[in-house]
């Protein structure tokens, strides 16, 4: 009886260590290419930034990052149909050649899947926000200016607005509202609405995320992340007793 147990002890962990094995050459996990692609280093401008420039690194890819590169959807570790949106690299350069066509909005299919009036294949797909009319604007032209990989900082870091409107929500709205926004927000954090944005520096250390700390998990957890003139903005705004204002 006993010896009949331990067989099937061992037989159970061999196939289990069989399927285990199964499902590690079935299911291959996402290798980025290792050869990085020509002109993946942005051109950087000096500020003063031209107004009618859009620039990748601060104007379209936090937007990407947030509402494309969450986790499960099109970041590295899950790279959701082939598709990676967590850097000029792999958005130019991935295996989906058409997904942005420099020059062509029309026939970049990164803005036919954001324009898609199906809901079954718009992206996000719900319950994510689809992205406002604002950020549809911002990634057709840059595509239309060439989908070049620009980036520009204000030399000057306008200190003065640090207000909740004016300053902080649309810096949230740009980087972290794609994943702490809309029906399934990631850590059940809005940070659209200001009481849970207080909640989240009081309780979540908010500030030590965005300033990427050692011990905290950077936010947002990929690409440039908020710049120093961004970060002061913050720091202002909890100076300030953080005030919806
Ligand atoms: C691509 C998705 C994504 C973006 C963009 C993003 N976050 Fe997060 N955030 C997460 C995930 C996932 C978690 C939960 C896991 C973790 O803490 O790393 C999280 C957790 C947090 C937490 C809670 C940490 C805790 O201790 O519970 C804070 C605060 C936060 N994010 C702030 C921000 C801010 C501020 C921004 C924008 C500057 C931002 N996040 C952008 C995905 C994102």
């Amino acid at each position: 009886m006993e010896l009949n147990f331990i067989t099937m002890l061992q037989r159970s962990s061999l196939f289990l260590a069989i399927v285990m094995l199964w499902g590690c050459v079935h299911d291959p996990l996402y290798t980025p290419d290792p050869q990085p692609a020509p002109g993946t280093d942005p051109t950087v401008v000096e500020g003063p930034c031209d107004p009618e420039t859009v620039y990748f690194q601060q104007d379209v890819l936090p937007l990407i990052i947030a509402n494309c590169a969450q986790s499960g959807c099109h970041d590295a570790a899950t790279a959701e149909d082939g598709i990676v949106l967590d850097s000029f690299s792999s958005i130019l350069y991935g295996d989906d050649e058409d997904l942005v066509v420099p020059g062509q909005p029309g026939e970049s299919e990164l803005l036919a899947a954001i324009l898609e009036t199906d809901p079954d294949k718009v992206m996000p797909p719900p319950p994510a926000e689809p992205l406002d009319a604002a950020m549809v604007d911002l990634i057709t032209e840059w595509i239309a200016q060439g989908a070049l990989n620009l980036s520009c900082q204000e030399t000057e870091c306008d200190t003065a607005d640090h207000s909740w409107t004016g300053r902080i929500l649309p810096l949230f709205e740009l980087h972290c509202i794609g994943c702490h926004g809309g029906a399934e927000p990631e850590a059940g954090l809005l940070l659209g609405e200001h009481a849970q944005a207080v909640t989240a520096v009081t309780y979540m250390a908010l500030l030590e995320h965005v300033q990427q700390l050692e011990g905290y998990s950077p936010m947002p957890p990929s690409g440039p992340g908020l710049d120093s003139c961004e970060i002061a903005a913050i720091e202002g705004w909890i100076a300030d007793g953080m005030p919806e204002n």
